[in-house]
This record gives C-alpha cells, sequence and structure tokens, in this order.
C-alpha cells in the first residue's frame, strides 16, 4: 500500500468511529483528513445516521466540511468536542506528535485540548523512534518576529536542541501567513530528546504563540500498514 492509500484507509477507519453518541465532531487539516472527511460525509449519508456538529481546525477544513454537507459550527458555540481525528507529522513514543506542517497547528491544537477524545491518523512513513526529524513549526507574531526568533533559539538551546529556525515562506518568497495572522518558523531540531523541555521553552517566550508538539494529547493512532490498519495506544 502506497501512503496514500494508507491515508485513504485510516481515514475510512476513523469515520467508522463516528457513531450518534458524538455530538461534537472536531475535524483536522491536511491531506489524511481530507480522506476523514470524505468518509465521514459518505457515512452518514449512507447510514442515515444524526449528524454530529462539526469543529474546523483551520478555514481549509471548514470550506471541505461544508462543501461535502457536512454541518459546521465553530469551537465556542460547540464549547467541548466528543472527538478529534486529525493527522500528524510525526509520530513519536508514547504517541507524542509533531503537526504544523500544514500550518494549522494553533486551532489543531485549541480544538484538541478541548476535545475528550483524540485519534490521530497516519501512514507508516510518519512514525519515529525519536521526535524531531520533521522540522518542528513554531507560530510567532509576527511583530518583532526576529527577535523572538533569537529567543527561540536561545530556548531550544537550553532544552539541548541546536536548531536555527527558518521563516516558513510561500513560493513568491512571501512569508506564509496562517489562519490566526501569524507566521511560523520551522525548526530542524534533529532529535528531541526532551520534548518536554522544548515545549516549557517556547511556551515561556513572549512572541510564540505556540508550537507543534503535541505531547499527552492523542489517545489513539490509526497507522496505514501494509497490514492493514493498525491501532497504537499511548
Ligand atoms: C496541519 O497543520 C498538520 O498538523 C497536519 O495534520 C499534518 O501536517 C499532517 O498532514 P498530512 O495528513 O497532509 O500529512
Amino acid at each position: 500500500m502506497n501512503a496514500e492509500d494508507q491515508k485513504r484507509a485510516v481515514g475510512e477507519a476513523a469515520a467508522a468511529l463516528v457513531d450518534e453518541s458524538i455530538a461534537v465532531l472536531g475535524l483536522g487539516t491536511g491531506s489524511t483528513a481530507v480522506w476523514f472527511v470524505r468518509a465521514l460525509a459518505q457515512r452518514l449519508a449512507a447510514n442515515g445516521l444524526q449528524p454530529p456538529k462539526c469543529v474546523a481546525t483551520s478555514r481549509a477544513t471548514e470550506t471541505l466540511g461544508r462543501s461535502v454537507g457536512l454541518v459546521m459550527t465553530d469551537l465556542d458555540e460547540a464549547g467541548a468536542v466528543d472527538l478529534t481525528v486529525d493527522g500528524a507529522d510525526e509520530i513519536g513514543p508514547g504517541l507524542s506528535l509533531i503537526k504544523g506542517g500544514g500550518g494549522a497547528l494553533l486551532r489543531e491544537k485549541l480544538v484538541w485540548e478541548a476535545s475528550h477524545r483524540c485519534v490521530v491518523i497516519a501512514d507508516a512513513g510518519k512514525r519515529a523512534p525519536v521526535l524531531g526529524r520533521f522540522p518542528l513549526p513554531i507560530e510567532v507574531i509576527p511583530f518583532g518576529h526576529a527577535t523572538t526568533l533569537k529567543r527561540i533559539i536561545e530556548g531550544l538551546a537550553d532544552s539541548g536542541v541546536a536548531a536555527e529556525p527558518a521563516l516558513r515562506r510561500m513560493t513568491d518568497g512571501a512569508p506564509f501567513v496562517t489562519d490566526g495572522g501569524n507566521y511560523i518558523y520551522d525548526a530542524p531540531c534533529g532529535a528531541i530528546l526532551d520534548p518536554a523541555g522544548v515545549e516549557a521553552a517556547l511556551k515561556s517566550i513572549t512572541g510564540v504563540v505556540d508550537h507543534g508538539l503535541f505531547l499527552g494529547l492523542a489517545d489513539v493512532a490509526l497507522i496505514g500498514t501494509d497490514e492493514g490498519v493498525v491501532t497504537l495506544r499511548p
């Protein structure tokens, strides 16, 4: 099975988890989440299920959800989310994650943290023995971002990571701007041996809005493999 087939398989497997006990459902962002959203819409229609109210983790997913006929709401209106299904860029020990490759990490984390249960879906290539192969996205306020960057480099160094983060840019060279109006620095960390330390260091820096480390948030992972969908727990 190639990666795209694996993404489709886990998207369909996650859609099968959605039943009428799920009143509010968080929808992730990225190519794997797209498979989930499409499979969900098909499942709801095929089975005549009462549709959940869906909270999107990005404008792109909001648009997709509406286009396939899902009932969309926003996080504040929903208040709490029963289940969120989302992709990841890297899945490390204990279902620690790096997310944000698609730039949606802030809304994703807001929705994940408001969720009773979070299921991460990914192809097998996302698994890693230690986090850090995928550059860690760090979302920053545009004002003074180059100054914030210096503090990020120091904070990473204090947590055992020597990295020179790069400002994420569009193909025309302009900075990539998140749904929240912020910039992203991608930090090529190498092995992150102390993810909790990195998390604490980044969260303490004024100007850093959030980062792509998702620690202790995933309850279950559905991984696409050649042998089918494998379920992992922390
Ligand atoms: C979006 O910002 C990310 O967190 C995605 O969930 C992550 O990049 C996974 O994307 P793919 O499913 O496209 O690999």
